[in-house]
């Protein structure tokens, strides 16, 4: 079974006024390719900062970090900012889209940033643009859309340039109950076509749809343990449900 990515006895301290802040005291998980992880923990016990290391967005102090068969704790800046591009699939809370660029044209910003928007390209674009349900929105700017269409075009444009895996920061946390159930069924969608997703959240119903949940607890790995089928198909039921019930 091929890894997304390893992290081994990770360590990340982050020195502010001559103060030592240990935000990851020695953090050891793998990811399998396909897997679908949700983060959980108290604020403050090193989620983002996690999220930001397999990212490549900071460097760890210390341990080692696998994407593929690359140790990016080694790297140096520049090595780590052309993984992130190339490599990376971001969805934040906020979307991150840009507000002068249409729905095609946020999703075609990784390639436009490697030099890398040919006619193949623009067309992968659309189509990924269609996969996420706004194949008749291409030339729609972000203030025209929904808050869920717009999380959409953040996952679009997250898949394109084929990342190990897409890493998603509370991406439902600005969503309603509708539109959380909407992004939570296009994850599944994605998954179960084999992209690997890691995701932080605070919501038991969000974390239950993964197919594993990671607990850190003070920068360290409380619990990893496994969602069975069981639980997960539950949870989407009972999320269906709640959209379909009249408020
Ligand atoms: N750039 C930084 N400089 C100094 N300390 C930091 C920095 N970033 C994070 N920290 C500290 O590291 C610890 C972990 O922060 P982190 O943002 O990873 O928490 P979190 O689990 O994502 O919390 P939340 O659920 O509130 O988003 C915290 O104590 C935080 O204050
Ligand atoms: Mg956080």
């Amino acid at each position: 079974m091929r890894l997304a990515c390893s992290v081994i006895d990770l360590k990340k301290e982050y020195v502010l006024k001559g103060e030592t802040v240990r935000a990851l005291r020695g953090v050891s998980f793998d990811v399998p390719e396909g897997d679908y992880v949700a983060i959980m923990g108290p604020s403050g016990s090193g989620k983002s900062t996690l999220l930001n290391m397999l990212g490549c967005l900071d460097k760890p102090t210390a341990g080692g970090l696998f994407l593929g068969d690359d140790n990016v704790a080694k790297m140096t800046d520049d090595q780590l900012a052309n993984i992130r591009s190339r490599r990376i699939g971001f969805v934040f809370q906020s979307y991150n889209l840009i507000q002068q660029l249409t729905v095609v044209e946020n999703i075609q910003v990784p390639l436009y940033y490697q030099g890398k928007l040919g006619t193949r390209e623009r067309q992968r674009c659309i189509d990924l643009a269609s996969l996420v349900g706004l194949g008749d929105r291409l030339s729609h700017r972000p203030t025209q859309l929904s808050g869920g269409q717009q999380q959409r075009v953040a996952i679009a444009r997250s898949m394109v340039n084929d990342p190990y895996f897409i890493l998603a920061d509370e991406p439902t946390g600005n969503l309603d109950s509708r539109t959380t159930a909407e992004i939570l069924t296009m994850f599944d969608k994605l998954n179960e076509e084999g992209r690997t997703i890691i995701l932080v959240t605070h919501e038991d119903d969000v974390a239950k749809r993964a197919k594993r949940i990671v607990r850190l607890r003070d920068g360290l790995l409380q619990s990893d343990v496994m969602n069975s089928e069981v639980e997960r198909k539950q949870a989407a039921e009972a999320a269906l449900v709640e959209v379909s019930t009249p408020a």
